[in-house]
């Protein structure tokens, strides 16, 4: 497949999945019945030797049954952190919870040295992202967990297969979700798991049951998640003659493409698609990808290592925290006037990305209605006005990673001389 460099145009697409979803459209009997939910959910129990792993339709759907398995509701807190996307605090609210929002670190997860101050008697429980695939200092988050008898849940949305010491995060809390969203580790376009780890004090069973009760998403969802590879590799081989971009903005147009966020989450509303459960059919994209975790996250790596070594003598940039462990699904540099980088490389047709423009993204988040206060987050603030991410996807080769670099010196050659 041509592409051009764009971070969140269906990044982790390639022909296999393209021609399985072709085959999986075409066996509609399979969308919701089959056994691929279950080899999905028995890989992560494997992999995460957790007492249980429960399949959802989403990230934030694992999120909202772990709340419920752990039995948090109306009157409890629930610690998340500032810096991330409407997708993490919205369960909470649809738990009936209260998000409280903590300052985040360095490695732009949550600040174990600030944490304390956050936690108050109705505190239940605390959401640790592992932002951009660097993990979080969790192991001293954890002994605050302890201290006060919290819940401890990792978001690992952005981290299947990252590492600390050799251990894999999710594995360090009583329980973690994953997302398989467009952009992530791995994608189905949608789906998520919750893993509950094997001395957990969440009831597994109760997750289980949670999981069951509910329905399958429409088929009409279904399908929209199906074409979504196919019209990814119609639409991005033409994307930079303007013609691809208007077939895209045609297919979303006409609602045969579902957007990552619905805008009603925006308000903190939850659309009917969620919760549900994982369908077959995308559970059966989802076994294409999985043996390719590996080679996904080298790859990612080794691009991540050439930006830290072709960028560190760059003026005027903050690279990221650079951590064995770390998997960099994007690689997140901190620059001046961030937002005028992205629409200069927009211009030579470049799409980088911007995870997290706004301290809970994506723009129009309502902050009253997600219980986010003013407060002093001097990082999540700095994070969200200065981030810019770098792509690092299967397919970035070398040359367009040195597209990129020139790309930024460039950039920074011009805004000196300004
Ligand atoms: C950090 C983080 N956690 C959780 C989620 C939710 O995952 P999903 O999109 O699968 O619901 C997202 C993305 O939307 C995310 O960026």
């Amino acid at each position: 497949m041509i592409r051009p460099i764009a971070i969140s145009l269906s990044p982790n697409t390639g022909i296999d999945d393209v021609l399985a979803a072709l085959k999986i459209i075409f066996s509609p009997l399979s969308w919701t019945h089959g056994s691929a939910v279950e080899k999905v959910e028995n890989w992560f129990n494997r992999r995460f030797k957790a007492k249980i792993s429960v399949s959802f339709n989403s990230g934030r759907s694992a999120l909202l049954a772990i709340l419920s398995a752990a039995g948090i509701g109306p009157g409890d807190e629930v610690i998340v952190q500032a810096f991330t996307c409407v997708a993490v605090p919205d369960p909470v609210v649809w738990s009936g919870a209260k998000p409280i929002y903590a300052d985040i670190d360095d490695s732009l997860n949550i600040d174990p040295y600030l944490l304390e101050q956050y936690i108050t008697s109705k505190t239940k429980a605390i959401v640790v992202q592992h932002t951009f695939g660097i993990p979080a200092n969790i192991v001293e988050i954890k002994k605050i967990a302890q201290k006060h008898k919290l819940i401890l849940i990792e978001d690992c949305a952005h981290s299947l297969g990252a590492t600390i010491e050799n251990r894999e995060v999710g594995t360090f809390a009583d329980a973690a979700f994953f997302s398989f969203g467009r952009d992530k580790v791995i994608s189905s376009i949608f789906g998520g798991m919750a893993v509950i780890n094997k001395h957990s004090k969440i009831d597994s069973i109760k997750l289980k049951h949670y999981q069951m009760k509910l329905p399958n998403p429409s088929i009409f969802w279904i399908f929209q998640q199906l074409l979504h590879p196919l019209v990814f590799f119609i639409v991005l081989p033409i994307y930079n003659i303007y013609i691809g971009k208007i077939l895209l903005y045609l297919f979303q147009r006409l609602h045969l493409l579902s957007f990552p966020v619905y805008s009603c989450e925006k308000k903190a509303k939850k659309p009917s698609v969620f919760p549900a459960k994982y369908p077959n059919a995308l559970a059966r994209l989802l076994l294409i990808q999985l043996p390719k975790l590996e080679k996904f996250n080298n790859h990612r790596k080794e691009i991540a290592y050439y930006y830290f070594s072709s960028l560190k003598e760059v003026k005027g940039l903050i690279l990221p925290q650079k951590t064995s462990g770390a998997i960099y699904l994007r690689f997140n540099i901190f620059i001046n006037k961030a937002s005028d980088l992205l629409t200069y490389a927009k211009r030579e047709g470049i799409l980088l990305g911007n995870w997290y423009h706004h301290i809970i993204d994506p723009y129009g988040v309502s902050m009253e209605a997600i219980g986010f206060r003013e407060g002093k987050y001097s990082k999540a603030k700095l994070a969200a006005r200065e981030s810019v991410n770098l792509p690092t996807y299967q397919a970035m080769s070398i040359n367009q990673a040195d597209k990129v670099i020139e790309l930024i010196k460039q950039y920074g050659n011009k805004s000196v001389g300004k």
